[in-house]
């Protein structure tokens, strides 16, 4: 048996935030980032809102890209204070992630991290409180996921969350929130969005009802991605919605082994002054893993069916897969974003020498390496690799190597 799940409701277009006068309860907590969504009057017209509704509000404020283990602890303090019915989380994946953990710890306040970190095992919720999640931006589509990104910062490590019960209640796709991102966001997130669809597609538990929304989400942005990252607010909304798609097929069919990777490096080089961005790391790691991947029979197939679908041509499958990563690559380069990690800057443009210094990565590689096979997306991938696989692949992804393993 298997199991398809999305909120309840999901509002979506221009306008879409004033859904919040829907909500009946007596107590919301908003849960917000550093202070885009204040910036931008998104926050106030929230609030107001859910005045309207009759709520009483506070506000959690000021919770920081990549979301720490500290912040969730505090956040669920400041909900056992309040004792919110609701908890809406607004902003980027950062703050809706972070939102999740602590509406965790809010209906268990006996729950320690690690428990949270069990795959699957998180206790029935909504005891307390309902969620509502509203994206701000376009990638990681957390208000229709099952997961929430949380840092361990002790140990450098991104630990995802993953359970059916932290799936929001309901979700506000209003593309106006997304016009503010910086074009470096619209990259980034972008990239986090197509990597979501490519690995849902070929992943394992891929299924009827996932594969349809992955592909419509791959060709959707492949047609307004770069288009978006111009400027263009047509695109901007139209990938606003196709994140939440690819959103919609990943939650259920689950990733592969870049975001393995990806939760696995991101924060490993903090000590160095960055961090890797997820969306940034997705993008040079995808080429590398659709390669190491498509030595899978059925995998190859999969990724031949998604070059036919964006039109790219190819006579046989070799062709597709090797014309599916050249175009990923073209994307990269107008999004501005380098092929590896050795050019990868601390701003995230490329240069020639990038912020993680060889020797660091390759004392590190082989811890690196182990993490991210005991990622919890490494088990739907379609090829499981060893540890010398593992750290051949990353060494490709410092490098920017060719994978002919
Ligand atoms: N839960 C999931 O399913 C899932 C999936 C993929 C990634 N993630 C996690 O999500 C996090 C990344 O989230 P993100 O990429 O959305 O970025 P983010 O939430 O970390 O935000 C990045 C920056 O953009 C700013 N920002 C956000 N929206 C803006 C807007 N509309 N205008 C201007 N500035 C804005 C924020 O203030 C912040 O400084 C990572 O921790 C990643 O691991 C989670
Ligand atoms: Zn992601």
């Amino acid at each position: 048996m298997a199991r398809f799940t999305l909120p309840r409701d999901l509002y979506h277009g221009k306008g879409a935030l004033e859904a919040l006068k829907s909500l009946q309860g007596k107590r919301a907590m908003i849960c917000v980032g550093g202070g885009s969504m204040k910036k931008f009057g998104f926050l106030d017209r929230a609030v107001q809102y859910l005045k309207e509704a009759g709520m009483e509000v506070e506000l959690f404020e000021g919770i920081e890209p990549d979301p720490s283990v500290e912040t969730v602890m505090k956040g669920a303090e400041a909900m056992l204070r309040f004792e919110p019915d609701w908890i809406v989380a607004m902003g980027g994946g950062s703050p809706i992630d972070a939102a999740k953990a602590m509406w965790i710890k809010y209906e268990y306040p006996e729950c320690t991290f690690e428990d949270m970190c069990k795959v699957f095992g998180i206790p029935t919720l909504r005891r307390k409180a309902h969620f509502c999640a509203i994206p701000s931006t376009s990638g990681t589509a957390t208000e229709v996921t099952a997961f929430s990104i949380i840092t361990d910062y002790s140990k450098g490590i991104k630990y995802p969350i993953a359970d059916f019960e932290i799936t929001p209640d309901v979700a506000i796709v209003d593309p106006d929130l997304a016009e503010t991102m910086p074009k470096k966001l619209v990259a980034h997130t972008g990239m986090d969005a197509m990597t979501h669809a490519v690995e849902a597609y070929v992943s394992t538990a891929n299924c009827d009802y996932t594969d349809p929304l992955a592909l419509h989400a791959i060709k959707m942005i492949q047609n307004n991605l770069v288009v978006s990252y111009s400027g263009d607010m047509d695109a901007r909304a139209k990938m606003h919605n196709a994140q939440c798609l690819a959103g919609m097929a990943f939650s259920n069919a689950l990733l592969g082994i870049v975001h393995s990777m990806a939760h696995k490096t991101g924060a490993a080089f903090a000590d160095y002054g960055a961090h890797i961005i997820h969306g940034a790391a997705n993008a040079m790691y995808l080429p590398k893993v659709i390669a190491f991947n498509a030595k899978d029979e059925t995998a190859k197939k999969r990724y031949g069916v998604i070059a036919d679908e964006m039109g790219l041509g190819g006579a046989n499958d070799e062709e597709k897969v090797a014309l599916l990563i050249a175009y990923l690559r073209k994307m990269s380069d107008e999004l501005n974003i380098p092929h590896c990690i050795k050019n990868y800057g601390a701003d995230s443009y490329p240069c020639e020498q990038g912020f993680v210094p060889e020797e660091v990565f390759l004392a590190r590689l082989p811890e690196i390496a182990k993490n991210a096979i005991a990622d919890a997306c490494t088990g739907s991938n379609p090829r499981q690799p060893s540890q010398e696989e593992m750290e051949k692949l990353l060494l490709a992804c410092y490098y920017d190597r060719e994978i002919d393993f």
